[in-house]
């Protein structure tokens, strides 16, 4: 569905990503993890035409990636950025529109009907502004922004970031929930172990280049991944 060859990202004399490949088949989870600084927001801001790579090529359904952000939106390729980034002052409902801004009147009001059901606690709060929502409500409207577009893929960037760990949870039920309903999923996650047991295949980045790669199972086992992301021996 997603393919990338040999990307190479710089900031200035910085270069974030160095030959990044990976593939990303259609209707799966493919986790990307590594440390601070590996390139993994970069790579995803790559992908969603936030910036520009210096190199190498990105294609999805068998064609190169549009240029702009609005056509990738269109295309069908989302994120949810770091750090959820909803616009604070607007009401829960206004974010919601605004997710939608590709579409028409009527696919606004249907799409937002299809998010209140999966989230109904947003929609008991759709009047309220979205900078009051507490953080665990603030990542369901940023995921259902993301929804609003009816994207084909949706990238996460640490969904799990400065969330108690039962919403944590959610968060991770909610994502294997979108893959189910059809939704391609790329997941950067610091919470390696919740992303590994919830992905297919994963990436390991480290200072911008795949160090590791393979079925999230295997690299759940694997001792490097183990010592490296997992915080040593295995709890339980
Ligand atoms: N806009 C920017 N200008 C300059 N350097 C940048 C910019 N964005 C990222 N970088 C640098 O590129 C490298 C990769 O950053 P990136 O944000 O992709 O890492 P990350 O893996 O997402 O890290 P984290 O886990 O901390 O979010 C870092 O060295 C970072 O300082
Ligand atoms: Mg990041």
């Amino acid at each position: 569905m997603l393919d990338i060859k040999e990307l190479y990202v710089s900031y200035g004399r910085i270069t974030a990503l160095q030959g990044v490949s990976m593939h990303v088949p259609r209707s799966s989870i493919v986790c990307i993890i590594g440390n601070n600084g590996a390139g993994k927001s970069t790579l995803l801001n790559a992908i969603s035409g936030m910036v520009k790579p210096k190199s190498g090529e990105i294609t999805f359904e068998g064609r190169p990636l549009p240029a702009h952000p609005h056509q990738i939106v269109k295309a069908g390729i989302v994120q949810v950025p770091e750090g959820r980034q909803v616009f604070p002052i607007l009401s829960v409902d206004e974010n919601l529109t605004m997710g939608g801004y590709v579409l028409s009147y009527r696919e606004i009001r249907e799409r937002k009907a299809r998010v209140y059901e999966l989230f109904p606690r947003l929609k008991e709060r759709a009047g309220q502004a979205a900078g009051t929502l507490s953080g665990g409500e603030q990542q369901m409207l940023a995921i259902g922004r993301a929804l609003m577009s009816s994207p084909k893929v949706i990238l996460f960037d640490e969904p799990s970031l400065g969330l108690a760990p039962m919403v944590v949870s959610q968060v991770f039920e909610l994502i294997a929930k979108i893959k189910e309903s059809g939704v391609t999923v790329v997941l950067v996650e610091q919470n390696a172990r919740k992303a590994l047991s919830v992905a297919d295949t994963a990436y390991v980045l480290e200072n911008g280049k795949v160090v590791l790669e393979g079925r999230a199972s295997e690299l759940l086992e694997n001792p490097m991944v183990e010592a490296a992301y997992l915080g040593g021996r295995k709890s339980a």
